[in-house]
């Protein structure tokens, strides 16, 4: 049941310091810098040299974080909507690892690119929440997130979780390859990582996100813009919004407003900016010109951050790895989505035209 809560969105929103914990048992070891996954049947990644991902929405979304911190870490690397995989799919050969990201494991869309994958003989990795699914058992090997139980159409915890586990197998990916992981600094970024349940605990213990969504209520559109892996989480806070409030909202990379989007942006256009320590002041610039245009500009960010000095409203998320700001953001985010839509009474768990699992092409 839904608890305490009034829906399973929020609910499962407040089970990500718990979806964490379980993700990181016994999968890292801070004080020795060491991280162990489960034994694989594809065994290393020593002769892996190009990865694609495979999802659809917030999936995808997740992918995309994933395939950005492997090229960050040096390693080629590209996300891809698996229901354009059939039209558009890279090369593969021997060397190449397709993962399929998939919370249900039983999305028709990345079930297609998973075969097309094996037939073409790539080493294919899935990374669900759901033992014995689909996706699961066709692929060569599993990895399982640990969330639980996802109820609400909107995935919440699932996406917290996916992209946890994309970053410990991105280290091991990385080590295998390059002999060192893809943190500089493992010990910390590992220890970071083991500390992320207790930020998200106090996070949502003091997010101002239910006041925010009210004081931006009558809005027309709302958009969401981030930098480097703040801009898969600018791009799933759009479509969580979209998803449960079915007010318009579009994601952007920074850098691309004021290629077009900029056009849109008025008085009655927030503009949520997340803020991950990737060159944060070409962000901040970017924000402000949609701030000169008389867009509400909401930070989000740690507090003591120069923008938020320049901002109209703030989203605190605690101090963290530049590689984890965005999963903290995004939580923020979560929330004035949920908030935004019971203002407006939208069935929450259930939005209309969506089913959790989708199962046709
Ligand atoms: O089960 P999957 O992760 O493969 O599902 C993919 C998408 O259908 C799913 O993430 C969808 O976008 C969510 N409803 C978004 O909240």
């Amino acid at each position: 049941g839904k608890g305490q809560f009034e829906h399973f969105m929020l609910k499962e929103i407040y089970e990500q310091p718990t979806a964490l914990t379980q993700a990181l048992e016994g999968r890292v070891d801070p004080e020795n810098g060491r991280i162990a996954l489960e034994d694989l049947e594809l065994g290393t990644f020593n002769d892996i040299d190009n990865v694609q991902l495979i999802a659809c929405g917030t999936s995808y979304h997740a992918a995309l974080y994933g395939s950005l911190t492997l090229n960050q870490a040096g390693i080629k690397s590209t996300a891809l909507l698996a229901n354009e995989y059939s039209v558009a799919s890279p090369p593969i050969d021997d060397n190449t690892l397709v993962i399929a990201v998939t919370q249900s494991g039983e999305t028709a869309d990345t079930l297609n690119a998973l075969r097309q994958a094996n037939e073409a003989g790539a080493n294919t990795l899935t990374v669900t929440n759901v033992v014995g699914s689909t996706a699961a058992r066709e692929a060569d090997d599993a990895l399982f997130i640990r969330a639980g139980p996802e109820i609400g159409v909107a995935a919440t915890k699932t996406f917290s979780s996916q992209a946890v586990m994309l970053s410990l197998l991105v280290q091991r990916i990385t080590e295998d390859i390059h002999g060192t992981p893809a943190a500089t600094e493992i010990e910390s970024y590992l220890s970071e990582l083991a500390e992320m349940p207790d930020q998200i605990e106090e996070l949502l213990e003091r997010s101002d996100a239910e006041a925010l969504a009210s004081r931006y209520e009558q809005s027309q559109s709302y958009f969401f813009i981030g930098r480097g892996l703040g801009f898969p989480v600018a791009l799933e806070g759009a479509l969580k919004f979209k998803e449960i409030t079915y007010e318009h909202a579009e994601g952007f990379a920074s850098g691309e407003l004021k290629h077009g989007p900029l056009a849109l942006v008025t008085p009655d256009t927030p503009v949520f900016a997340v803020f991950t320590g990737e060159e944060d002041e070409k962000t901040l610039k970017n924000a402000e010109e949609a701030q000169t245009r008389g867009a509400p500009v909401v930070a989000v960010c740690p507090e003591g951050h120069r923008a938020v000095d320049v901002a109209d409203a703030h989203l605190e998320i605690p101090d963290t790895d530049a590689d984890l700001a965005g999963l903290l953001a995004n939580v923020q985010l979560q929330l004035v989505s949920y908030y935004a839509a019971d203002l407006l009474e939208r069935p929450i768990d259930k939005p209309r035209n969506l089913a959790k699992s989708v199962t046709v092409e």
